[in-house]
């Protein structure tokens, strides 16, 4: 029998003092939750620790029933065997999706299915950790609109134990998003470190991780539920912090419910047909909820360009409808009141695209993983977008800014990229990092007054001379 580690000997170190005090109501109850918890050909051994791991820290009063979603699982030890296994433990059901059809559909099939008024979404490989929903649960009660996810701790992939845990002051991060509609991770701002008192307080969020949250069943269904139009994975987490906040709700992460998460290197789940569902899927989030900020996603994914300039990305006036019905505020509204502190970068840029280079034909290009420091390189015109994706904005700067805003600047003659110190607020375009395109097609640095050339096939810069093809550019 799996045995969870938390109850092996992690102690409540894990739990930050305030949490350890925390009383909840008794009476009434707190409402009970469903359990839903989606697997695709999970191990055996992770699969059940994730059911252990909830069925010994959830006080029985609370936990209505575990559901167990397969979604068209072809590992033998996930069918008949694991049906008769979990029957021993009663509260635990599987249902089945004959169909692989993703995470999206597999949490819709279980939420029908589910009997009691918070749905709890788990992955397949998590362990709860003592108090992970009492805490939840009590948030949801104060308010139903609010979605809340637990602070998630990572289990090592290779021993399957607990992070060590920061000691004093656990540092917090809240969930964001690039403009490729990427979710990521960023540490507080200042404003929202103040407006929590304590180190209990409820962390507010822009986008959620989606992997594991509870939710008021009816505030479920009454925001819409997913898109259930996406396919097998990837975006819906994006749409669903979207549409809440939007909407009318809200995002927290609470940071008294600890629950251990298995992160893998590799994503398990296989696209039957090709990772083209992604875009597909963000492309029907951006067309639903982003406005004319859509554009600002379309040029860093010319995928998805292409699918909603041939509008082959599926219905969406369902989506649109519940939109209008909802009285969902706009994009606008949701980066200025719940992200203000996200670049928004020109909706309509000066240029962009790739830089071809006259002289060699090639275009400017920052190299694989350049994240700012590294060289940049010439490299043959792929029109992929990607690494050779630039904008010249209307504040003068020319910027790699797919996920990261990195500017082209020139130090001590040299040029290199690095993060743009334009970042909309209170701040200015340096000199080294400003540019003036010419009519004559020559990229001049304001600073240095040289000019961008390609010199033995890579990028630098030169006295102007716009006789020098090697120092003639064009957007393209
Ligand atoms: C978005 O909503 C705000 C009010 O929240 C309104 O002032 C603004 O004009 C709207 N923008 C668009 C493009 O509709």
């Amino acid at each position: 029998m799996p045995s969870p580690s938390a109850l092996k000997g992690t102690s409540l170190i894990l739990l930050l003092t305030g949490c350890v005090d925390q009383k909840f109501r008794r009476c009434p109850p707190l409402a009970t939750t469903s359990v839903i918890i989606v697997f695709h050909n999970e191990a055996w051994s992770t699969l059940l620790r994730t059911v252990y791991s909830v069925l010994h820290t959830t006080p029985a009063i609370l936990l209505k029933e575990i559901i167990l979603v397969d979604d068209a699982s072809t590992e033998e030890h996930l069918k008949e065997k694991l049906e008769q296994y979990v029957k021993q433990l009663q509260v635990v059901r599987v249902v089945r999706q004959e169909e692989r059809k993703g995470l999206i559909t597999a949490r819709l099939l279980g939420a029908s299915v589910a009997q009691a008024e918070v749905l709890t979404f788990l992955d397949a490989h998590c362990e709860c950790f003592h108090g992970w929903l009492e805490p939840l649960l009590a948030r949801i009660a104060e308010d139903k609109t609010v979605v809340v996810s637990p602070d998630i701790v990572t289990i090592d992939l290779n021993t399957f134990e607990f992070a060590k845990p920061v000691q004093r002051g656990r540092v917090h991060s809240r969930g964001n998003f690039d403009w490729s509609l990427t979710f990521g991770w960023e540490t507080l701002p200042p404003h929202e470190k103040q407006r929590r008192k304590d180190e209990t307080y409820p962390i507010k969020s822009p986008t959620f991780a989606g992997g594991l949250f509870s939710i008021s069943k009816s505030y479920f269904e009454h925001i819409g539920t997913y898109d259930n139009q996406m396919e097998i994975w990837g975006g819906e987490n994006v749409e669903m912090s979207f549409r809440v906040w939007q909407c009318g709700g809200q995002l927290e992460i609470i940071p008294c419910s600890v629950v251990g998460h298995v992160f893998r290197t590799k994503s398990p789940h296989t696209f039957p047909k090709g990772t083209s569902v992604i875009a597909r899927n963000q492309v029907r989030l951006a067309e639903v909820w982003m406005d004319s900020y859509k554009k600002i996603f379309y040029r860093r994914n010319l995928q998805a360009a292409k699918m909603a300039q041939e509008k082959s990305f599926g219905d969406i006036s369902e989506r649109l409808q519940l939109r209008e019905q909802l009285h969902c505020h706009n994009f606008s509204w949701y980066l200025h009141n719940v992200y203000p502190e996200m670049f928004v970068p020109d909706l309509t840029p000066t240029f962009y695209g790739a830089i071809k280079n006259l002289g060699t034909n090639q275009c400017l290009d920052v190299g694989e993983n350049n994240r700012g420091g590294k060289p940049l390189i010439m490299y043959s015109c792929h029109g992929l977008g990607g690494n050779q994706y630039f904008e010249y904005t209307t504040q003068r700067d020319l910027r790699h800014n797919i996920a990261k805003q990195l500017c082209l600047h020139v130090s001590k003659g040299a040029l290199g990229l690095r993060s743009c110190h334009f970042t909309g607020k209170n701040s200015q375009v340096p000199k080294d990092e400003e540019w003036e395109l010419a009519q004559d097609q020559l990229i001049r640095n304001s600073g240095s007054g040289t000019c961008l050339t390609s010199q033995d096939k890579n990028p630098a810069m030169a006295p102007c001379n716009p006789n020098d093809p090697h120092q003639l550019w064009l957007f393209v």
